[in-house]
């Protein structure tokens, strides 16, 4: 069976591991596998912009001696009302791999239902896991493991919340979220991801308690205003008054907390300049890490065996739905 990376969840914790692993050795010994994947293509769908997710899955697939082709949805057929599914069983036919950025999850499991190659979710209303694996990869560079560490978001409970929470779940490693009322993950989001998080030990929590940030290893804001929400944003400004993390809102972590977010970032927003551009930022050691974190996770999705124990793609599906449907984000 075809394995997908469309939700954090899609992994075990021994496979997230595994390619945790992996990407250390990519970012450490890039001439390695400078062949992985020669001969193969990676799809890139896009129907929201980008900076970091085309790039780095772009010359990361070059890297591994591959070749990627960004397809714009607006240039595809896709933009012009050709089904998902049309789309995913033709162009598996083609190449490789497939990596989309899109609205609604339903659209996500809908196009690796019909395609033939892996599928990787790229970002979705719902959930954004590519980049909860450069997230964890920084947490264990900057604290030594993810396991046990503490990780409090402040600010919407979003796609990139909920993907850490998922994360968190596998890795064993505490995730807090405190957002305003109206704005935290939805129930059956964080009633699975507290599920999940039996197995490791992991604590998932939410609250609108500001407090909660004390015992944190790493503070994680991002914006108030997702894509697809940009109408909605002078409300939100209103209602997430009091949740920038500033230098007195650090100061309420532990000493040497590290500061993530997964940009683009709005200073005087959501983060303070002070902070993000202070020296407990790590936001630019998190951006690099996509790239070797998704060069890591194609070459894991295309089969590649490497020494270590448990890296290797097993041909069974550990795929676990997400409960409820993300509703497709109003469109501009
Ligand atoms: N963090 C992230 O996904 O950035 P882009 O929107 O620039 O891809
Ligand atoms: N929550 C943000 C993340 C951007 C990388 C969004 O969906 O726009």
């Amino acid at each position: 069976m075809v394995r997908h990376f469309l939700s954090d969840l899609d992994f075990s914790t021994a496979e997230h591991e595994a390619v945790l692993r992996l990407a250390a050795k990519v970012k450490h010994t890039p001439q390695a596998f400078a062949h992985a994947l020669v001969g193969k293509t990676l799809a890139m769908i896009f129907q929201k912009s980008s900076t970091r997710t085309r790039v780095s899955f772009e010359s990361g697939m070059l890297q591994l001696g591959g070749h990627a082709i960004y397809l714009s949805a607006k240039d595809i057929q896709l933009g012009r009302g050709e089904p998902i599914t049309d789309t995913g069983k033709v162009l598996s036919r083609y190449l490789d791999i497939i990596m989309i950025r899109t609205f609604g999850h339903d659209e996500v499991e809908a196009l690796a239902g019909s395609s033939r190659v892996p599928v990787i979710n790229g970002l979705d209303d719902l959930l954004h896991p590519c980049q909860a694996l450069a997230d964890v990869l920084t947490v264990v560079e900057h604290k030594g493991a993810a396991r046990g560490r503490q990780l409090v978001f402040v600010g919407d409970g979003n796609n990139v919340a909920n993907s850490l929470m998922f994360a968190g779940a596998r890795y064993g490693m505490h995730v807090r979220v405190i957002a305003p009322r109206g704005y935290q993950p939805r129930p059956e989001i964080v009633q699975t991801a507290q599920q999940e998080a039996a197995a490791t030990g992991a604590k998932i929590e939410v609250t609108a308690d500001l407090a909660a940030v004390e015992g944190a290893d790493a503070v994680y804001t991002d914006v108030w205003a997702s894509m697809g929400q940009e109408t909605e944003a002078n409300k939100r400004k209103v209602a997430f008054r009091g949740f920038e993390v500033d230098r007195a809102l650090m100061s309420r972590a532990k000493k040497d907390a590290i500061f993530l977010h997964c940009l683009p970032a709005h200073r005087g927003e959501e983060v303070a300049a002070e902070v993000i551009d202070g020296p407990q930022s790590a936001v630019f050691d998190q951006a690099e890490n996509r790239l070797h974190v998704q060069k890591a996770l194609m070459l894991f999705l295309l089969g590649h065996r490497t020494k270590a124990k448990g890296s290797s793609a097993p041909a069974r599906s550990s795929r676990k739905p997400v409960k409820g449907k993300a509703k497709r984000a109003r469109r501009r």
